[in-house]
């Protein structure tokens, strides 16, 4: 992708196309090993999941099932409360259904605590996670985060996916956003 168009936006890339790529072909290995004779369903979180959920299942050398949420976290602005209403609902049931959710983040834990919870109670044989990013030092509450792609620090990323104002969702990197946007 040519950067002279946003350079100007970002701080800096904190992770490439390629070591993005690398990490989920070795997540999509894992994923193969732990699954390996059950049903696997996988669950994307929209609209952030698109991108990882696109090269992750591609990555899957065998049958993986499909589906899409929609959740929006009541809150004010760029702050998570832990209350979470479903914009847009699975299209089947999950009873007995090996489920693993697909994120672009984990920031607060929030969303997902919230998430792993109402997919639990729906009867799901088995619930795990997979984000490609998480920060640590955001956590509010411990989420069990089975795959974990990359720990990366507290600042605003965009790119793969992650959205500043809906823009640069479509960068195929990972970048920290210049302070001068939101300051
Ligand atoms: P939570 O705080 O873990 O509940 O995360 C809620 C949502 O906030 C994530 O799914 C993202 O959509 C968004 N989010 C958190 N951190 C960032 C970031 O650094 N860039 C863009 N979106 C973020
Ligand atoms: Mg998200």
């Amino acid at each position: 992708m040519d950067l002279s168009a946003i350079e100007k936006d970002i701080e800096r890339v904190i992770i490439s196309e390629e070591k993005l790529q690398t990490r989920l072909k070795e997540i999509a290995r894992q994923i193969e090993a732990d699954y390996e004779g059950q049903d696997l369903l996988l669950i994307g979180v929209l609209k952030g999941a698109v991108m990882v959920m696109a090269d992750l299942s591609r990555h899957i050398n065998r049958h993986v099932e499909i589906d899409w949420m929609a959740v929006s976290s009541y809150g004010s602005g760029t702050n998570s409360s832990g209350v979470v209403r479903i914009l847009k609902d699975l299209d089947r049931d999950i009873t007995g259904r090996n489920v693993l959710i697909v994120e672009d983040i984990v920031d607060t834990g929030l969303t997902l605590d919230w998430l792993r919870t109402n997919l639990e109670s729906r009867g799901a044989k088995s619930v795990e996670i997979m984000t490609v990013l998480r920060k640590p030092d955001s956590a509010i509450v411990r989420v069990d985060v089975r795959y974990v792609g990359f720990d990366i620090p507290k600042d605003f990323v965009i790119g793969y996916g992650l959205d500043f104002n809906e823009k640069y969702r479509n960068l195929p990197f990972i970048a920290v956003l210049a302070k001068h946007m939101y300051e």
